[in-house]
């Protein structure tokens, strides 16, 4: 069975939306509580557009069409509050209409400059931020009405791929309106609480000014966010979510801050001037006080955590007793950093080695956990020598809550220099920038807690091999002609010419007719990350036609002639039409997912999800986004878990292990790499150096390649260092390959390849198997840059290969 003719919650739609409402309240971070929460009250005062619009996710294809998505307003009723400030409520909803009246006006303006060839570049330019209206104006009256001494305000943000946020009112900062209206309700009523809904962080210091009785990170924690708010609210649930990525106080404090993306109006080449000092890293080696730090999160009760570390071989065990000293229950997050010495090569204050969350711990109680890393993956790299590096000196262990509250329990003294891995020079990364010059905070301390010593031979040296990955070639790809070869190697070009793929909404698919000649079935792929992105409900006619009805493309076949030939699949159905449901879970976006720091969790979310491509033949989930936070601005953060790459890297992990435990099912973790800024982003060039590409931006795609064995890559848009990632044999082949251990299909984002940008060719080159989405321009560059000779025949047949070898399993 595959889609749904009728409209009722399956077992599994049902099962899948209590997970997505467990993970939102693990995921949902409390920032301040000034003993206003849990909530006494029955009635509540509820402002904001986010009460009611409260955002599930942010824009673009990191969406998901879910059935619903409750609110902050349904949340707290449902679980029986009374919302006195319906009025108020409902005069927002009257702004937000007139705001997307506008919002389509003015997609309709910016469609008349394209043409239909220029569909991706539209899409770019049509990814108009989501502007919240701010409602009128907070009366005394409202407040008489509301008959409650306790006001909750919701403030909310979208943003999404295309374009990062931008430094202004109404968006990172608040808007005058919101300060007044805050301002406004701290005066008026005793316990005013702040809810935050936007992906990433804003600029808070106006509001924190004020009176507040509580503050909370709510993210964008999927369908049940309203509700799972409601329940950690109410306390019927505590809070235990952390921050996945450092607020800084303001902006100016953070490097790039003169330069990211589009501040310093050059979007063409971005410098990574930051080097390996991303998020905590840079906050705590230059020693910056954070407004919130990385792992900061509190709860309705306090613990006391004893730990202890060992050491066997490389591999270091922290166990640590967790004592729940407060009033409620509830569970906390064991963090675990690693401060590194600073001999030839500087390195940052600390970084997260590891982490371990308990179970419910009741008041009074104790409950432990272990949480384990080896040593050799916090090795430096030495671009002089090609090389990962462990110095020879103190590595402190440091155990605590959060990255700013930790106390050294062990110090690991290592005798000698070890070399851990020898890997290939890459010539196009070498001093392209001039990185910011840290202090040194720790070179290295008196050991303190348990000395530990590491053993002669206790690290394995690695030398990568650079050969040729081999492949299987299969036979098939042997009797197939160039034309077929180079089609396998190209999405199918239905979706591009304006049809539907093998599952109705899905983003695209695997040639279908080669793959059909040759007995394999072509796999369809469908985004990712929040959840599976198809269409929820579409018609089929009488005749077999399927429409899928939809607000936007409409805008577009209005704006322009050209744009009508999308009217057939778009325009109104029949009264005959028969529909169908495709019902998939809304999760809490990979920041509310991260925030849990429970990999089990994310797991479930995986097999949950499994179930779902199942039920729908999906074979690929273009999932998980798994790109380092490196600036707050970055308009995709939401879908991207951490600063930080062990948190990354264990989510990830978690997800692809999840996901691919039904063999039929494939993840894409994406975006290989550097693709860190959203404006420009087909164009612009990350440029950054040897060490940070590896120590920060690759590092999580290493472990996760390594330790879950991810099917499928997707190559990132922007270029590296001047190349296009997805036509750089050094990256996709001698890092992914070689080095990592990669053995599956690498694809190309959504149109990299396209007139001046990624030549098709060139990425075959690479070892990039697969040209996604799949447009005509793509085939006929490919089979040109192979009959000219420019792409071997060997070359397309190894991707090929590759291609089906990935087919045969997957869903059909
Ligand atoms: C995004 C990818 C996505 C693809 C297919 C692109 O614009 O960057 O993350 O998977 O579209 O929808």
């Amino acid at each position: 069975m595959t889609a749904k003719f009728d409209e009722a919650a399956s077992e599994l739609e049902q099962r899948n939306s209590e997970l997505s409402l467990e993970v939102a309240r693990e995921g949902i971070v409390l920032l301040e509580n000034n003993g206003v929460l849990p909530l006494q009250c029955k009635k509540i005062a509820l402002y904001g557009a986010g009460a009611r619009h409260t955002a599930k996710c942010g824009t673009g294809s990191g969406e998901v069409n879910n059935r619903h998505s409750v609110s902050v307003e349904e949340g707290l009723e449902a679980c029986g509050l009374q919302v006195t400030t319906k009025m108020w409520l409902d005069a927002c909803d009257e702004q937000m209409h007139r705001g997307e009246e506008e919002r389509d006006a003015k997609i309709k303006q910016i469609a008349k400059k394209y043409n239909v060839f220029q569909f991706w570049d539209l899409m770019n330019a049509i990814a108009l931020p989501i502007v919240y209206p701010t409602g009128r104006d907070i009366t005394e009256r409202d407040v008489a009405d509301s008959d409650t001494d306790t006001a909750l305000y919701v403030l909310t943000r979208q943003a999404g791929e295309g374009m990062d946020r931008r430094v202004k009112k109404g968006e990172y900062n608040c808007d005058d309106k919101e300060i007044r209206d805050l301002k406004f309700i701290s005066e008026h009523y005793k316990n005013t609480i702040l809810v935050l809904n936007p992906g990433a962080c804003i600029d808070v210091n106006p509001l924190l000014e004020m009176k507040l009785g509580a503050v909370i990170f709510m993210g964008q924690a999927g369908q049940n966010g309203g509700l799972a708010l409601a329940h950690l609210l109410l306390g019927k649930h505590n809070f235990c979510g952390k921050l996945a990525a450092t607020w800084a106080k303001n902006l100016q404090d953070l490097p790039c801050s003169d330069s990211f993306s589009y501040l310093d109006g050059n979007t063409d080449r971005e410098l990574y001037k930051d080097g390996i000092y991303v998020g905590y890293r840079y906050f705590d080696t230059f020693d910056i006080k954070p407004k919130y730090a990385f792992g900061y999160g509190l709860s309705y009760t306090e613990f006391e955590i004893k730990a202890k570390a060992e050491l066997s071989g490389g591999e270091v065990t922290v166990k640590a007793q967790v004592e729940n000293i407060g009033k409620t229950a509830g569970k906390e997050v064991v963090q675990i950093y690693l401060s590194c010495p600073s001999g030839k090569i500087k390195r940052e204050y600390q970084q997260l080695a590891a982490f371990a969350k308990t179970d419910l711990i009741a008041v009074g109680e104790c409950g432990t956990v272990t949480a384990g890393f080896e040593l050799k993956d916090f090795a430096a790299y030495d671009e002089t020598r090609s090389c990962f590096i462990l110095e020879k000196g103190n590595y402190i262990v440091r155990v605590g809550n959060s990255s700013r509250n930790t106390t050294p329990v062990a110090t690991i003294v290592v005798d000698r220099e070890f070399i851990v891995e020898k890997c290939k020079r890459i010539e196009f990364a070498q001093c392209r920038v001039e990185e910011i010059a840290a202090p040194v905070r720790y070179v290295e301390e008196e050991p303190v807690g348990d000395i530990l010593h590491l053993d002669e031979n206790a690290i394995q040296f690695v030398q990568n091999n650079y050969d040729t990955p081999k492949v299987n070639i299969l036979p098939e790809t042997k009797k197939m002609n160039v034309k077929e070869l180079t089609c396998l190697c190209v999405g199918d070009p239905t979706l591009m010419s304006g049809g539907i793929p093998g599952v109705v909404g899905a983003s695209g698919q695997i040639d279908t007719k080669v793959c059909k000649k040759y007995g394999y079935h072509p796999a369809v792929m469908a985004d990712g990350p929040a959840g599976i992105r198809i269409s929820m409900k579409y018609a089929v006619e009488p005749n077999g036609k399927i429409k899928t009805g939809g607000k936007l493309p409409q805008e577009l076949v209005k704006a322009k002639k050209l744009f009508r030939f999308l009217d057939r699949i778009w325009s109104k159905t029949s009264k005959k039409a028969k529909f169908v449901y495709q019902f998939c879970t809304a999760w809490p976006s990979a920041t509310v997912q991260a925030q849990t720091f429970s990999p089990a969790l994310v797991r479930q979310i995986g097999i949950a999800t499994s179930c779902e491509m199942q039920q729908y033949k999906v074979g690929i989930w273009l999932a998980p986004g798994m790109n380092i936070q490196r600036y707050p601005l970055c308009g995709r953060n939401y879908e991207y878990y951490s600063e930080d790459p062990i948190l990354t890297a264990e989510m990830a992990s978690a997800l692809t292990l999840g996901v691919q435990s039904d063999e039929r099912c494939a993840v894409t973790i994406k975006h290989f790499c550097c693709n860190n800024q959203e404006d420009n982003r087909m164009k612009s060039s990350s440029e950054v150096n040897e060490r940070a590409l590896r120590e920060i931006y690759l590092k999580a795609f290493k472990l996760t390649v390594r330790k879950a064995k991810p099917k499928c890559v997707m190559s990132s848009y922007n270029k590296v260092n001047g190349t296009y990632v997805n036509s750089s044999y050094d990256l996709i082949t001698n890092i992914l390959r070689c080095e990592f251990g990669f053995d599956g299909v690498v694809m190309t984002d959504w149109q990299s390849v396209a007139k001046d940008q990624a030549v098709a060719g060139e990425t075959i080159c690479a070892e990039n198997d697969l040209i996604m989405a799949g447009d005509k321009f793509q085939h006929k560059e490919l089979l040109k840059a192979v009959k000219s000779g420019k792409v071997a025949k060997t070359s397309v047949q190894k991707c090929a290969s590759r291609i089906l070898n990935l087919c045969k399993n997957l869903n059909s």
